[in-house]
């Protein structure tokens, strides 16, 4: 911790600015339905800083890519992963990674970064190849697709091959149900552990799953595959440290859900991005078709550069995370202001994505930004934080631009894309941006 890091008031100290809300409620119901309004508003009114009362609790929102920075790069040690992310996720994913601060994050995340080694993401390559193209193959153009359900149950399947290295049946059946009773606890607001509730559901599930993956530990420490679970038994860090099979089995209950609703939510806003862009549709076809491949390998993915940009530009039009939380630990000076210790803060991509100062026309979809001539993303070096950013940037970024391209290979090779209705789907942004109706479709057979 920095010894300046708590200043006495200064005269030059100024007050933040309180963005004012509901009496009872203060800015809840803005932040769960329309986020990204919300942040418009508070910054017209006060500016980069301000704080209002959010689901109960007292936040301060910064809205800029210098603040961006500042949370992120931590270099004071001020701001806690812990304090921001525990309201949200614990008890039902405590010990992930994500949660941790210090010394205990930087233990678990060298261990953790072998399964995230170039070869295990080249095996994570060959096993995704084959269960997307059987599912995506079989989707029916008869009737409309609800393009996010459809597309959240193949990413669930890829996820049990993948982490678990179990193939579809009735144990993947299992552990589905499970991991979705987990995940749909954590989106509910009460935690009172109330027999046969969501969150009564999601923390047994979890006690299901930490079982299940300590049981399976040992014969995947014995006889690994590839899948991440084996390669987590596997993983030391330089000193020779590993995981025991309880921290194992944490981490795993955490990066599925790390990889999965974030994964599905990227797959889901690019598929629309393309259905109401024709013409970029067509070029990632062309750039799919130009390869000659019947499935991808490792080496081909570097050529799909324009598939790569359309995501970087669906990523920065719906960050899946909207917003990143911290909790301070010490009083921290911001330009003008100092924000209060023991304070829960919150950074927010899904307004400096689209900052006019760094954004040429921000609410366009244009991948182009990205290109080497234009490079808008490099104007601010925190002012596209999809994927965050510091000590706690995403283990997962390219495994998940790996699944993507895999994804809109298969599909894009067999369908052409349609929104089914002329309206705009409703998009909810909070706590994962997804369209709130399933995102209907139409597909074309080619
Ligand atoms: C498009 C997909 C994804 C997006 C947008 C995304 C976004 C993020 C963001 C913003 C953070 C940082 C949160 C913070 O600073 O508090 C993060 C952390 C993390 N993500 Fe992802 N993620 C994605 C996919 C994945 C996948 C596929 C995996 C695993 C296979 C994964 C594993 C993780 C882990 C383990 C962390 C915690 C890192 C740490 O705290 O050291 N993510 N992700």
């Amino acid at each position: 911790m920095n010894a300046q890091a708590s200043p006495p008031a200064s005269k030059t100290q100024t007050p933040i600015p309180h963005f004012k809300g509901n009496i009872l409620f203060g800015q809840s119901a803005a932040f769960v339905n329309r986020c990204d309004q919300l942040f418009d508003g508070m910054y017209a009114k006060c500016g980069e800083v301000n704080v209002s009362s959010i689901l109960f609790k007292k936040c301060f929102t910064l809205l800029s890519p210098d603040a961006n920075e500042l949370v992120l790069l931590n270099k004071d040690a001020a701001f806690s992963n812990k304090l921001g992310w525990d309201p949200m996720l614990d008890p039902l994913f405590q010990n992930g990674l994500m949660l941790k601060d210090g010394d205990d994050h930087r233990y678990s995340r060298r261990i953790m970064n072998a399964a995230f080694s170039r070869d295990a993401l080249q095996s994570y390559i060959s096993l995704s190849n084959q269960q997307a193209q059987n599912t995506l193959g079989s989707w029916s153009t008869k009737e409309t697709t609800l393009f996010y359900p459809s597309i959240k149950a193949l990413t669930l399947e890829l996820a049990m091959r993948l982490f678990v290295g179990v193939s579809p049946g009735a144990k993947a059946d299992q552990l589905n149900r499970w991991f979705s009773q987990l995940v749909d606890a954590s989106l509910v607001f009460s935690k009172a552990n109330i027999p046969y509730t969501r969150f009564w559901y999601g923390l047994r599930a979890r006690r299901h799953l930490l079982a299940y993956f300590q049981e399976i530990a040992p014969q995947k420490r014995a006889y690994p595959g590839e899948d991440m679970l084996s390669r987590l038994t596997q993983a030391r860090d330089e000193n020779g440290q590993c995981f025991t099979d309880l921290e194992i089995a944490e981490n795993m209950v955490f990066l599925m859900m790390a990889a999965h609703d974030t994964t599905t939510s990227a797959m889901t806003s690019l598929v629309y991005f393309l259905a109401k862009n024709a013409h970029w549709q067509n070029a990632l076809r062309e750039e799919i078709q130009g390869l000659g491949r019947e499935h991808l390998d490792y080496d081909d993915l570097p050529q799909l550069s324009v598939c790569g940009n359309a995501l970087k530009e669906a990523l920065r039009m719906m960050p899946p995370l909207a917003v990143i939380p911290r909790g301070t630990t010490e009083p921290v000076p911001y330009k003008d202001f100092i924000l209060p210790s023991n304070s829960l803060v919150q950074i927010c991509p899904i307004f400096t994505h689209y900052q006019e100062e760094i954004w040429t026309s921000p609410k366009t979809f244009d991948p182009e930004r990205f290109s080497s001539q234009r490079q808008e993303d490099k104007r601010h070096r925190y002012a596209y934080v999809p994927f965050g950013g510091g000590a706690h940037k995403c283990l997962g970024l390219h495994f998940a631009e790996h699944q993507v391209k895999i994804v809109m290979f298969h599909l894009l090779r067999n369908y052409k894309i349609e929104m089914e209705n002329e309206s705009d789907p409703v998009w909810q942004k909070v706590p994962i941006v997804h369209p709130k109706y399933g995102l209907p479709v139409k597909l074309k057979a080619i």
